[in-house]
């Protein structure tokens, strides 16, 4: 086994771990860190397919005000209003910043930054790149920073299995090189998760693979606790085909005027309820009902886009041409798909835990921001803002946090590991039926007995898995009972969450929900939203 020392350490690549690798690097000094990313950097992450853009208070009529609203009212009452501030008080300045970066944002024909709109934004605020490669073109310029940066260093193909426990706290990680099939461990007094959300959980998703909920499961079983797992985010709009994941169709498409509709042109959203560009998780459920009762439904780009379509939207007309639909002369048709968790690692507004030694950020952190649903094209914010503020609180808080102790830890350094252990991955026909499961009974509308009887099924299957298969490729099925199990428990409708025996939301503030791993089982708990600077024990141990 491979041992590598660092001071802190970033696990996953997307736009959050970059941005906040780069930060931990931007003073001078000598601090070591360490980027580990399960493909290349920054090339299997949500973040580099992100279409539709970065959202932020750069025109005219806009403030962060106004932006902070949109997110508050998307969010349900759910959002935490200090951490939307933030998000949308610094985000302009995380933007100009990217631009000195070199990302190169779309411009009007005089020179402007063109801004998009999308669905429940009440201006046009959403830059985007390549007409719809903004994802792709952040990614670059924030990987060849990190590249170029000398006291960073990349550990690509590995895939963090484990955290390592020492007292109450975390100091370093087990990980694997999926090539070369050797063990590594890690040690560092400081690790950020930003290893992004479990959309593989469900049948239908746009997640590209890796997206299991590893860093979700390795922080339950460190301790973490976990919040508001029942909002999952569904995209209204996923090309409806066979591929997996789904490929997006971009929600700017409809920011630009293309209409939701049945066969036969008629609409299919109620205009009285913010039509087309209403919030997703509303755009949603109208379109799986209408699916369910056997309609199809399309998005229709021709008559506001027509033939430019391609030059505006080159990504979803070239995903659209592979799949035998000319979005120029045909309506596309769509479904809606896994997307985004809002649920994740409870963490402050600094990205910590309440375990000792660990952070997290990105969709795999819960900091309350978003709510019961994210606002769209804020989640490329949420990496650039909070991304520097996890790595600027690990900063801060690595003078306290003790070095890792010289004696490995009794499974490390025990000579019975082997990588090819940890290959071991479920069946893909358990892997299959938990999406499914998940896609039917844990999807866009959920009721109690369908809740019931797919946990009952994901606890029987975790039951009679052999002992061989390792905790780590346990993941994906921890994480699905773990929604399910929140699901189960939030009998009301909120945002993302909507339960058709409890159609309405209960009165008054609403609550998270929390869950925390322990040896006797699942604690679950509720709380309401926390404006507190901190939740988190950082201590010297
Ligand atoms: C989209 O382009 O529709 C998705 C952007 C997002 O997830 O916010």
């Amino acid at each position: 086994m491979t041992t590598h020392h660092a001071d802190v350490v970033v696990v996953g690549s997307g736009v959050a771990g970059l941005a906040a690798a780069l930060e931990l690097v931007r003073e001078e000094g000598d601090l070591r860190v360490l980027v580990l990313t399960r493909g290349a950097l920054g090339g299997q992450s949500a973040s580099s397919l992100a279409q539709g853009g970065v959202a932020a208070a750069l025109g005219p009529s806009d403030s962060p005000a106004l932006h902070a609203r949109d997110t508050e009212l998307a969010g349900n009452g759910l959002a935490r209003p200090d951490l939307v501030r933030t998000l949308t008080h610094e985000g302009p300045e995380r933007v100009r910043e990217l631009i000195r970066m070199g990302v190169r944002f779309d411009r009007t024909q005089s020179g402007e930054i063109s801004l998009g709109l999308e669905g429940a934004h009440s201006r046009h605020r959403v830059l985007h790149a390549r007409g719809d490669r903004t994802g792709a073109e952040v990614t670059r310029a924030l990987t060849s920073a990190v590249r170029a940066a000398p006291r960073i260093r990349v550990l690509e193909q590995m895939e963090a299995l484990e955290l390592e426990r020492r007292g109450d706290g975390v100091q370093g990680l087990l990980a694997r090189h999926r090539g070369e099939e050797s063990l590594h461990h890690i040690r560092a007094p400081a690790i950020l998760l930003a290893t992004g959300g479990p959309g593989r959980a469900f049948l239908r998703t746009t997640s590209p693979p890796g997206l299991d909920g590893d860093g979700l499961a390795m922080a339950a079983r460190a301790g973490a606790r976990l919040a508001d797992l029942e909002f999952v985010q569904f995209h209204p709009t996923a090309l409806d085909t066979r591929a997996d994941p789904l490929p997006l169709v971009t929600e700017a498409l409809r920011g630009a005027g293309a209409r939701l509709v049945d066969a036969a042109g008629r609409s299919v959203v109620d205009p009285h309820d913010g039509g087309d560009l209403a919030p997703r998780d509303r755009v949603a459920r109208s379109l799986w009902l209408r699916i369910r009762a056997g309609t199809s439904v399309f998005l229709d780009a021709r008559e506001a886009l027509g033939d430019r379509i391609a030059d505006a939207f080159p990504g979803v007309y070239a995903l659209c041409r592979r799949h035998g639909v000319d979005p120029r002369s045909q309506p596309i048709p769509v479904t809606p798909a896994a997307h985004y968790h809002m649920g994740g690692i409870e963490v402050d507004g600094e990205g910590r835990s309440r375990v000792p030694g660990l952070w997290a950020v990105g969709e795999v952190a819960a900091s309350g921001l978003h709510g019961a649903n994210r606002l769209a094209s804020n989640s490329l914010l949420e990496g650039l803002v909070f991304g520097p503020r996890a790595a600027r609180s690990m900063l801060e808080a690595f003078a306290t946090l003790a070095p890792p102790s010289h004696s490995p830890p009794e499974r490390v350094r025990s000579d019975a590991l082997r990588a090819e252990d940890f290959a071991r991955p479920l069946p893909p026909d358990k892997v299959l039926r938990i999406r499914t499961l998940l896609w039917d009974r844990v999807g866009v509308v959920r009721e109690e007995s369908g809740l019931v009887s797919a946990l009952e099924e994901l606890d029987a299957m975790e039951g009679e898995l052999p002992k061989a298969v390792p905790l780590p490729s346990r993941n994906l099925l921890l994480v699905a009972r773990l929604i399910t199990r929140a699901a189960l428990l939030r009998e009301e409708s909120l945002g993302s969450h909507f339960r058709s025996d409890f159609p309405n939301r209960h009165a008054g503030v609403p609550r998270r929900s929390f869950q925390t791993l322990s040896p006797e089982g699942v604690q679950d708990g509720s709380a309401f939203p926390s404006t507190s600077a901190s939740p988190a024990l950082i201590s010297s141990h």
